[in-house]
């Protein structure tokens, strides 16, 4: 009767079992939209390493924070980054807002950096005005290895002087910043002089993409009418050729532009920056003027599709188009997510938090006294980490050692009562019991013996 019993429950149970496994299966989890990401824990090490080197050269080079809206009017970008560039023709998040104007998650920061110059009187103040500023952009383009649908940047922008030490300020900076991070980089340069030396160039551009008119896809064939630099940009296989084979802006710049592009050369070789001079870069924002640059891996693999680590260059005549005063800039923009995939390649380390202490109470009265010691301990100045929500001495001691301290606190229910705890030092397996009232001036000791040796 029981074993009868005991087997019509278990089937009871098996179907229920079935029964729920499949109403699991019914609710599927919400997925991350197509082209965006989380940056996980385990990523923030390089995440770190990133926003740290940028916030330590900006400080040093003399740039003052700005934080700056995500959302923009759409009008901003049409009329800097302009109306002709893939950004604003095809890559923008833009939607109307509750009372129907029409509004952008911002595709990039220079723009938003130009108006905030003019809607804040900069001008007025002591130039060059220097701002940095890091967070996400938004561009809406075919996800692929290295470009996202909402990526980070840092952005280093200078208002106020066209001296051309501040075009080579831009690269040195980058530069410095790659290569302190690990990253061995190479600056692709060009200079696209003023617009009145782009005018004949245009023309010659235009020309020699006539004679190709049926080769070329279409939208080269709709940017020679309306906005001819842009077919420069085009990455269609079929167009390569002909642009390799394109007039060269270089042949077509005036005195003064020539000479503005020699002196930033000239600071680069005085710091022996490594670039080449990359004729046919015009980047893909049509306010840029004289200096263009972007950075790659300097050892990238042969025939391996590069993506830039950065991008930058002179855009003298912005805060005009805007708005504002005639005012000279420039500036420079790191991508976050491509120097931390190129690190996390190159297997560097990133930045951590390295404690040299772990606290492990063993019980609930344990546990109560641990929590007071551990900020006594973090105040004093150890660093110190736990994981109080594991219970057993195995568990803990596994994460004291995956955590790679030096050391590791014990305290059980017999060294509460004591008033002790237990010090084991993690290399030797060697423990010491000490009054738990003396334990922050022990730790504080031997780690300063531990700096002197
Ligand atoms: P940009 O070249 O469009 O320039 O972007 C700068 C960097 O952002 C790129 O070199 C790349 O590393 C990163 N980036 C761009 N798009 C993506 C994407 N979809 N996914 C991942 N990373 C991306 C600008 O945005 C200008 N505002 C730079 C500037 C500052 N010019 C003057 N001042």
């Amino acid at each position: 009767m029981t074993a009868k019993k005991s087997v019509l429950v278990e089937k009871v149970e098996e179907t229920k079992a079935v029964e729920e496994k499949a109403l699991i299966k019914k609710i599927k989890t919400p997925q991350l939209l197509r082209g965006f990401r989380d940056i996980l824990p385990e990523d923030q090490p390089y995440w770190d390493a990133v926003h740290q080197k940028g916030a330590e050269l900006a400080l040093a080079y003399g740039y003052d924070r700005i934080e700056l809206p995500l959302v923009e009017s759409a009008e901003l970008f049409a009329r800097s980054v302009g109306k002709q560039t893939d950004i604003v023709e095809k890559e923008m998040f833009l939607f109307p807002d509750a009372s129907g104007t029409n509004i952008v998650l911002r595709p990039e920061a220079t723009a938003s950096c130009a108006r905030a110059y003019i809607e804040h009187g900069m001008v007025d103040r002591p130039q060059p005005v220097k701002m940095y500023y890091q967070g996400p952009m938004f561009r809406y383009e075919r996800p692929q290895a290295g470009r996202y649908r909402q990526f980070y940047q840092l952005g280093f922008e200078s208002f106020g002087s066209a001296d051309p030490v501040v075009d080579a300020e831009m690269i040195i900076l980058g530069n410095i910043l790659y290569n302190e991070l690990g990253l061995p980089v190479v600056a692709h340069v060009n200079s696209l002089g003023t617009p009145e030396s782009r005018t004949q160039y245009k023309v010659e551009l235009v020309a020699h993409y006539r004679k190709h008119r049926n080769d070329i896809c279409e939208d080269c064939k709709r940017r020679i009418v309306k906005n001819p630099l842009r077919v420069l940009d085009c990455k269609e296989e079929g167009c390569q050729n002909i642009k390799n084979n394109a007039p060269q802006l270089l042949d077509f710049l005036d005195e003064a532009s020539k000479e503005h592009f020699m002196k930033v050369l000239e600071y680069l070789d005085e710091m022996n920056v490594s670039y080449v001079l990359t004729p046919h870069l015009v980047r893909g924002l049509d306010y840029y003027s004289h200096t263009v640059f972007e950075f790659y891996l300097a050892d990238q693999e042969e025939g391996k599709r590069q993506s830039a680590l950065g991008g930058g260059g002179r855009y003298d005549g912005l805060v005009e188009l805007l708005g504002g005063r005639p005012t000279p800039a420039c500036g420079f923009a790191p991508g976050v997510d491509r120097i931390m995939s190129a690190m996390k390649e190159k297997e560097l380390s990133g930045l951590r938090y390295q404690p040299t202490v772990y606290l492990a109470p063993l019980g609930d009265a344990a546990r109560k006294k641990a929590f007071p010691l551990f900020e006594s301990l973090r105040q004093g100045g150890v660093l110190v980490t736990q994981t109080f929500g594991k219970s057993a001495l195995k568990g803990q001691l596994e994460a004291a050692d995956k955590a790679k301290v030096r050391y590791t606190l014990i305290l059980g229910q017999k060294e509460v009562l004591d008033g002790t705890i237990i010090v084991r030092d993690m290399e030797s397996g060697a423990q010491e019991t000490v009054d738990i009232g003396k334990v922050l001036g022990i730790l504080q000791k031997k780690m300063s013996s531990a700096t002197l040796s």
